[in-house]
């Protein structure tokens, strides 16, 4: 009899359980792509059986990238309050769209970087409810494919006989396919050396003799790009430097005049003071004739009054 009644009560309890976790639903887009730079959305709502009446406190919290499983983001509100989300953030990075009180927990990351690429989960927790409420969200970072770098390097075999190498670095995601061209721009495939450096980087060299012009190409379904080595623009950095000394020669010119011309106006202008007149009397008394002797005349009867 006692037996019964006990699976009489967990089966009640398997229904009632069962019935309200049924109840309880999470959406979110579980992936979502964007490009570097950008700003991204995880957008994640939740529906709960208690859902019209319910006054306690909504925690919110995210999971995941860049720190992998490690809380990045938490907020929680009282429902029935007017105060605003407390929150603890890492960084200025992310914010919380949604509005939790209605049951979005929607969050923005901003910029997002290679980085950024990787899982998210999405939390909500109510009083009365010991367990979380979760669901996972794929963020796939793009980035077009980039050089970001391109130099000789020097391997000392012995210290007599160095071998020296052009390597290019390259980023990407997905990962671009890195090609060498030479002068004739025809692939070059001997002694190649490829290894991929992390997730999203590729490092390749080729052996390297001075005045060999190398190209180093890469390309995946985003874009391409390429740099050559050596850089072709050496020929132009002498003829902008060139131009900039003109533009500053003349600039030091017209300063020049124009500090000169507003001197001379100033000093035919504004008669004081005395003393410094007296240095330039003469020479300015032989000038009588020109435009400025009246004022000279009159110069110089103030200064004898002064006297
Ligand atoms: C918060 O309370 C309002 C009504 O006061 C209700 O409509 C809403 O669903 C509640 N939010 C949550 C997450 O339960
Ligand atoms: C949640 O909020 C975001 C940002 O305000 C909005 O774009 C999205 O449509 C909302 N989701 C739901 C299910 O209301
Ligand atoms: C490098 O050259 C110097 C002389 O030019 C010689 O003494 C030395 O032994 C050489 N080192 C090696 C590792 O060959
Ligand atoms: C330097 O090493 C390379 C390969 O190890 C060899 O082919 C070359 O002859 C060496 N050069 C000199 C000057 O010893």
């Amino acid at each position: 009899m006692w037996q019964q009644t006990q699976c009489f009560l967990l089966i009640v309890s398997v229904i009632i359980t069962g019935s309200l976790s049924a109840s309880w639903n999470m959406v979110v887009s579980p992936e979502v792509t964007v490009s570097r730079g950008e700003d991204a959305v995880l957008s994640c709502s939740f529906t709960h059986p208690q859902q019209q009446s319910y006054s306690g406190t909504i925690a919110v919290k995210w999971e995941g990238s860049p720190s992998n499983s490690i809380l990045f983001f938490s907020c929680s509100v009282r429902n029935e309050s007017m105060e605003v989300l407390s929150c603890s953030v890492l960084g200025l990075k992310y914010f919380l769209v949604g509005n939790p009180r209605q049951g979005n927990l929607s969050l923005l990351i901003r910029e997002v970087q290679l980085s950024d690429d990787g899982e998210y989960t999405c939390k909500v927790q109510l009083d009365g409810w010991r367990d979380y409420r979760e669901k996972k969200i794929q963020l796939h970072v793009t980035a077009e494919p980039q050089i970001l770098s391109l130099s000789v390097v020097e391997t000392p075999r012995d210290p007599n006989n160095t071998t020296r190498r052009l390597q290019c670095e390259v980023e990407g995601n997905p990962l671009p396919k890195l090609i060498w061209l030479s002068a004739s721009r025809k692939p070059i495939v001997n002694q190649v050396q490829l290894s991929q450096t992390s997730l999203y980087r590729l490092t390749s060299s080729v052996p390297y003799s001075e005045e060999e012009v190398l190209t180093c190409w890469v390309g995946s379904e985003l874009g391409e790009a390429e740099r050559t080595y050596p850089p072709s623009n050496t020929v132009k950095t002498p003829l902008i430097v060139q131009g900039l000394i003109t533009v500053l020669l003349l600039l030091l010119i017209s300063a020049g005049v124009i500090v000169y011309c507003c001197r001379n106006r100033r000093a035919g202008a504004n008669p004081d003071p005395v003393y410094e007149n007296v240095g330039t009397m003469n020479d300015r008394l032989q000038r009588s004739s020109s435009p400025a002797g009246g004022d000279v005349e009159l110069q110089v009867a103030h200064y004898l009054r002064s006297v």
